[in-house]
This record gives C-alpha cells, sequence and structure tokens, in this order.
C-alpha cells in the first residue's frame, strides 16, 4: 500500500475522535491533510460542529477556505483534542516532529489538549529515533553562532532552506536540522538542546503519553502511551 493511502486512512481514522461541540488542536502536514479532508466531509454529511485551533498559517487557510470555525489558542486555552502528524515515532511513543517547520506551535497546541492524537504511516516507526534530521527552531539573530553551540553536541546542523532563502517559520525564526545518528534518551537530548542560547524549540516530544494510529499493509492500529 502507497504512502499516500496510509496517510490518508490514518487521518480518516483520527477523524473519528472528533465530536460536536469540541474544541480541537489540528497539526500541519501531508497526514493532517487527509484528517482535513475526512473532518470536511463529516461536516457536510453530518454537520458535525467544532472549533479548531491550527498549528500553522498553512492548516489556518486550508481549514479556512472549508468554513472551519478557527479560533486563536488564546481565546480558548483549553483543547478537547489535539491530533497532528509526526516524523518519527519510537516504541516508547516518543516522537520526532517539525518536519514541516511548526514545532513550536504543534508543541503549544498538543500541551493545551486534554488527549494528543498522532497519525503516522508505518514509514515513520523507528526503534531509535534520530534516522530523521532533527528539527531546531532558532532565532535568525545571531544564528550561526547558535548552529556552532549545537555543533559542539557532535551533529552537523543545516540551515533549512526554501528554494535560495533561508526558511522562515510562522514565528519568524529559522529552522537548523541536525542529524544526531541515534537519540536512545529523547528527554535528555530534548532539554540540553533547549537550552541553548538562541534555541527556541527542538522536534523532540518526549513529554506526552500520545494515542499513535499507525497505518500499516491496509490496517489501521492504535496504541495509548
Ligand atoms: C510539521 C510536522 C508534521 O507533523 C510532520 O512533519 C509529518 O508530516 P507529514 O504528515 O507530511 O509526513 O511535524 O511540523
Amino acid at each position: 500500500m502507497d504512502v499516500n493511502a496510509e496517510k490518508r486512512q490514518a487521518g480518516d481514522k483520527a477523524a473519528e475522535y472528533v465530536q460536536s461541540g469540541m474544541t480541537i488542536g489540528i497539526g500541519t502536514g501531508s497526514t493532517v491533510y487527509w484528517l482535513i479532508q475526512a473532518l470536511a466531509r463529516r461536516i457536510a454529511q453530518e454537520n458535525l460542529g467544532f472549533r479548531a485551533v491550527a498549528t500553522s498559517e498553512k492548516t489556518a487557510h486550508l481549514i479556512r477556505g472549508l468554513g472551519f470555525d478557527v479560533v486563536s489558542l488564546d481565546q480558548v486555552k483549553h483543547l478537547d483534542l489535539a491530533i497532528d502528524g509526526a516524523d518519527e515515532v519510537d516504541p516508547r511513543g516518543h516522537l520526532i516532529k517539525g518536519g514541516g517547520g511548526a514545532l513550536v506551535r504543534e508543541r503549544l497546541v498538543a500541551r493545551a489538549a486534554e488527549r494528543f492524537i498522532v497519525m503516522v504511516d508505518e514509514s515513520k516507526q523507528v526503534q531509535v529515533l534520530g534516522k530523521f534530521p532533527l528539527p531546531i527552531e532558532v532565532v535568525p539573530f545571531g544564528w550561526q553562532t547558535t548552529s556552532d553551540r549545537i555543533r559542539d553536541l557532535g551533529v552537523d546542523p543545516v540551515l533549512r532552506l526554501e528554494g535560495q532563502e533561508a526558511f522562515v517559520s510562522d514565528n519568524g525564526n529559522y529552522i537548523v536540522d541536525a542529524k544526531f545518528k541515534a537519540i536512545p534518551d529523547p528527554d535528555r537530548l530534548y532539554r540540553s538542546v533547549k537550552l541553548l542560547a538562541g534555541v527556541v524549540d527542538v522536534g523532540i516530544f518526549a513529554e506526552f503519553k500520545p494515542l499513535i494510529i499507525i497505518a500499516k499493509d491496509g490496517e489501521v492500529k492504535e496504541q495509548q502511551w
């Protein structure tokens, strides 16, 4: 089964958790795209009614266009659910996120939610995090000095580009991607990188107990942490 079909299956499954009256967080990325399509169908077919906080301008634009009731995190403060994708998931439910550059808002939204649902296709499952380069959001001012501090941890951070220019996050920051060979202690690495001057956030999500929806070989499995 191709990856896109698996993403669609995971998105369809996650959409089933949304109930009328809820306030939900909606993540960013190609799996989330399918979640949004499934929710749009439920709005049309069942008159499903909910409010949504978007984790990125891209998602906000997409869901506004589909008529979703979009609110800001500060308007609602508390979310019933946050649903998002991930770049990697290990057997303990720890994640790498930020492939789409939305890690800061994704963490804020997930932290505000009672329940965090993560949708992945089988390609995202790893024994140990670290195959996927770790996204690290840094302030543009002095970003090369911040990169040097990250380099001191034994990696080679690469500035994320969009075309010829630096990619700029919705928060006006840069992202450097750092390939750690293996991240056996995600919480420890998160803390050491997050403490470096110039770092805004790190794409390790280890503090959650997510419900992981995994689409694999045409089947959808769920694992609650
Ligand atoms: C965006 C993210 C995404 O959830 C992650 O990159 C997965 O994306 P996709 O569903 O397109 O594979 O963290 O910042």
